[in-house]
């Protein structure tokens, strides 16, 4: 005959086995077990307490009607969470959110490159890269920079140690240049400013000319806050019949006003580029302190953001186009410096170190 302690071991049985109990067939199956009519656990429980002794029999009975109750209950209940759903012990949870999946975004410089794009393309210029192996007659020969300027110095230039034979492919779009000094084996260096392009563009163009070239450049220098043996420039060059320094003015002031803030203030300094003529230098009102003097920019209220002039007669004439008849300007700067200016970036080498905490902080 059955006693207290076999219905509460009945009842163990019953919880574990509902618990593992995790599909509808499952439960179904747990229901004619427990619930049958004919030789179910419940069912055969009652018929034992129907014949124990009589003394024994209201507690018994009060017992196994307490534990029919709890079996039908938990098996309904049990049912209807299935049903709706929502889950079981043991089963998925297809209710829970998704593990997030880390997207990736664009590189500070990457943003930067296609807001200069952006901005240049809406005003017609073309946008073009061009060859990082570059010859010594494009890199300084037809800008204008005699053999004597401190910038072919070995310091500043990374010359390749085999010069690339005179009957290399051409690079797509252009010819060989004009005037190319006649030395049997040219000098072939990777190029230090993105400038090489206006003399290859207008090598393989006839005006008007309006580009401008996007790309890594190198230099030899030793990295550290502002320096980094290879960087990225643009260079824009725009030539045609009439064309004055108030075009030069207009196109750089309204480029910057994009880039950094509407309300910018630009400023254009006379300065020195042996391919332009005359030459300026353009700043913009300091971003660290508003104009009001900083460490950032040695108390001028003016940082450094772009090289740019009129393009030299030479550079002109050695590409053979005829400088009485057209005038234009070029200018240039690192993207570095107008990321690092834009997003108050202190140390170039951030750039380039892959840190994600640092390149998650940066969005369109
Ligand atoms: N080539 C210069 C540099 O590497 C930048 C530059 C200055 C480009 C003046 C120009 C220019 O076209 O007119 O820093």
């Amino acid at each position: 005959m059955p006693d207290a302690a076999d219905i509460d071991r009945l009842r163990a049985e019953f919880r574990s086995a509902l618990a593992a109990a995790s599909t509808g067939e499952a439960l179904r199956a747990l229901r004619d077990r427990y619930l049958g009519r004919k030789g179910g656990i419940v069912a055969s429980l009652m018929k034992s307490v129907a014949s124990s002794a009589p003394a024994d029999r209201p507690a018994l009975g009060r017992l196994a009607n307490e534990f029919k109750r709890e079996v039908e209950s938990r098996l309904d209940e049990a049912r209807e969470v299935l049903e709706a759903g929502r889950p079981v012990a043991g089963a998925v949870d297809v209710t829970l959110p998704g593990r997030p999946v880390a997207i990736g975004r664009l590189h500070p410089l990457t943003i930067v490159r296609r807001q200069v794009e952006a901005v240049f393309g809406r005003m017609g210029f073309e946008i073009l890269e061009g060859p990082e192996l570059e010859d010594d007659y494009h890199n300084f020969e037809a800008l204008n920079i005699p053999a004597e300027h401190p910038a072919r110095d070995m310091q500043d230039t990374l010359f390749l140690a085999r010069a690339v034979p005179q009957n290399a492919p051409a690079v797509p779009g252009t010819r060989p240049g004009r005037g190319r000094p006649r030395e049997n084996r040219p000098a072939t260096l990777l190029r230090t400013h993105t400038s090489p392009m206006q003399i290859r563009y207008m090598e393989a163009h006839e005006p008007p000319v309006r580009i401008v070239a996007i790309g890594k450049v190198f230099r030899r220098d030793n990295p550290d806050l502002t320096h980094t043996p290879m960087f990225h420039q643009f260079e824009g060059l725009l030539v045609d019949e009439g064309v004055t320094l108030a075009d030069l003015k207009g196109t750089l002031t309204a480029f910057l006003r994009e880039v950094f803030s509407p309300d910018t203030r630009v400023l254009f300094r006379p300065s020195f580029f042996p391919y332009t003529e005359p030459s300026a230098e353009v700043f913009i009102g300091c971003v660290f302190c508003a104009g009001s003097g900083c460490p950032v920019c040695k108390r001028t209220g003016w940082l450094e953001i772009l090289g740019s002039g009129m393009v030299h007669p030479a550079v002109l004439e050695a590409v053979g186009y005829d400088p009485e008849r057209y005038t234009g300007f070029a200018f240039g700067t690192g993207i570095e410096r107008v990321a690092m200016l834009k997003y108050r970036v202190g140390d170039l080498r951030l750039f380039y170190e892959n840190d994600l905490r640092f390149l998650e902080q940066f969005s369109l």
